[in-house]
C-alpha cells in the first residue's frame, strides 16, 4: 500500500538524523531516469527542513543496452560518473550524497568517499523504505557481527540441503551495512542490515546447494528445484540441476566473463524487519530485493567482483543469493544455526 508524503518525510528525517546531518551542510541528491518521484520529493523537503544546502544532480542512465534486465544492481559496468569530472567535483564538495539512482561501486565512488563525502543509497520503493527505517540497534547488531568476522580466519557454511562451503578469511576486511551513514567517508544502503566480507582470493571451496525457496537476484525468483554449485579455487566451476540451473548458466553466459563465477561477498542477514516472503508480493520491476538480502538468519553469498573490498576483480556480472536454513560458523563459533542468528 502507498504511504503518505508525511510518513516518508518523517522516515527521511529519521535516517538523516542517524546520519548526523547538520544545519548548513551540503546535500546533493543524485537522480536518474528511474528515481522514484515520491522518494525524491520527500528527500528534498526533509533535507531543507533540517537546514541543509540542497542540490539535485540528475545524470542520464548508462549501460541499459548491455544489461539484460532493468534491475539497477544487475550490471556493474561504467557508471554515469566515469569521466564526468564536473559531477565528481560536485559530489566531492558535498557533505552527504543521497543516491536515488544507484551509483554502484566504481573508482570514482571510492574517490568521492575518500574525500570525506558520505553516500547513502536509497532506491527501494517508498513503503519499503518506511518499513525498514534503520535504528541504532541495527547498527549495534551489525557491528557486533563484523567484529566477529574481522577476528575470524575461516567461515564454514553447511545446510541440510547439502551446502558444505569453506571460505578462508583475512585478506579482506569486514563490511557493515546498517542503513545510515554516521561517519565521514561512509557508504551505506537504506534499507539493509547485514554483515559481510570476501573470502581470500581463489581459496573458497566446497559445495553450495541453492535449495527450493532460496532466492536468486537480480532474477528475483524463488528457486523451485535445487541448483548445485561446485566451488573450487574461489570459483563456481559447475552449476548443475534442472531448469533453474540452466537459466542461471544461460544468464551468466551472457556476460562472457569467467570472473563472474568467482565467489564474491559472503555474510549473513541481521534485519528482523526484512522478510524472506516479501519478494513474492512484488512485481520484479518494483524492487531490487533488499528484504531478500537482509532477512535475519539468511546466508547471503554472491558471485562476481571483489573490488568493492579492495580486491582486483572487476566484472559486470553480479548475482546475490540468500539461502535459508544454513549454519554459519566463524572458526569454532556458530553465528547462524539452521537459519537463525545465534544471540
Ligand atoms: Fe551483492
Amino acid at each position: 500500500m502507498p504511504i503518505s508524503d508525511h510518513q516518508l518525510i518523517e522516515a527521511w528525517r529519521e535516517v538523516l538524523t542517524l546520519s548526523r546531518l547538520e544545519t548548513g551542510q551540503t546535500v546533493t541528491i543524485l537522480t536518474s531516469a528511474a528515481t522514484h518521484p515520491q522518494t525524491l520529493a520527500c528527500a528534498l523537503i526533509a533535507t531543507q527542513q533540517m537546514g541543509a544546502i540542497v542540490n539535485r544532480l540528475d545524470l542520464p542512465p548508462v549501460n541499459g543496452e548491455k544489461a539484460f534486465s532493468r534491475d539497477s544492481l544487475a550490471y556493474l559496468g561504467t557508471t554515469p560518473l566515469t569521466g564526468n569530472r564536473a559531477a565528481i567535483a560536485a559530489l566531492k564538495a558535498s557533505d552527504l550524497v543521497l543516491d536515488l539512482m544507484t551509483l554502484l561501486f566504481s573508482p570514482e565512488q571510492h574517490d568521492i568517499l575518500k574525500s570525506g563525502t558520505k553516500i547513502l543509497l536509497a532506491v527501494e520503493p517508498p513503503e519499503v523504505l518506511a518499513r525498514l527505517v534503520p535504528t541504532l540497534e541495527d547498527r549495534t547488531r551489525v557491528l557486533a557481527a563484523t567484529k566477529k568476522i574481522g577476528a575470524a580466519r575461516e567461515m564454514r557454511v553447511s545446510s541440510p540441503a547439502g551446502t558444505a562451503l569453506v571460505c578462508p578469511l583475512g585478506e579482506f576486511g569486514p563490511t557493515a551495512e546498517y542503513g545510515f551513514v554516521d561517519e565521514r567517508g561512509r557508504w551505506d544502503h537504506w534499507p539493509s542490515g547485514f554483515a559481510l566480507t570476501f573470502p581470500d582470493d581463489r581459496t573458497a571451496h566446497g559445495t553450495i546447494v541453492i535449495d527450493r525457496g532460496d532466492i536468486l537476484l537480480p532474477q528475483k525468483r524463488y528457486v523451485t528445484e535445487p541448483i548445485v554449485l561446485t566451488v573450487e579455487g574461489g570459483y563456481a566451476t559447475k552449476i548443475e540441476g534442472g531448469v533453474d540451473a540452466a537459466l542461471l548458466r544461460d544468464y551468466m553466459d551472457t556476460f562472457g566473463d569467467p570472473e563472474g563465477y568467482a565467489i564474491s561477498h559472503i555474510g549473513w542477514g541481521l534485519q528482523p524487519r526484512a522478510r524472506w516472503s516479501t519478494l513474492g508480493l512484488y512485481d520484479r520491476e518494483a524492487t531490487i530485493g533488499m528484504d531478500a538480502r537482509a532477512f535475519e538468519g539468511n546466508f547471503l553469498f554472491s558471485l562476481g567482483p571483489n573490488n568493492e573490498a579492495g580486491g582486483s576483480r572487476t566484472t559486470t556480472c553480479h548475482i546475490d543469493i540468500p539461502l535459508r536454513g544454513c549454519t554459519v560458523k566463524l572458526d569454532d563459533e556458530t553465528v547462524v544455526r539452521d537459519g537463525r542468528v545465534v544471540a
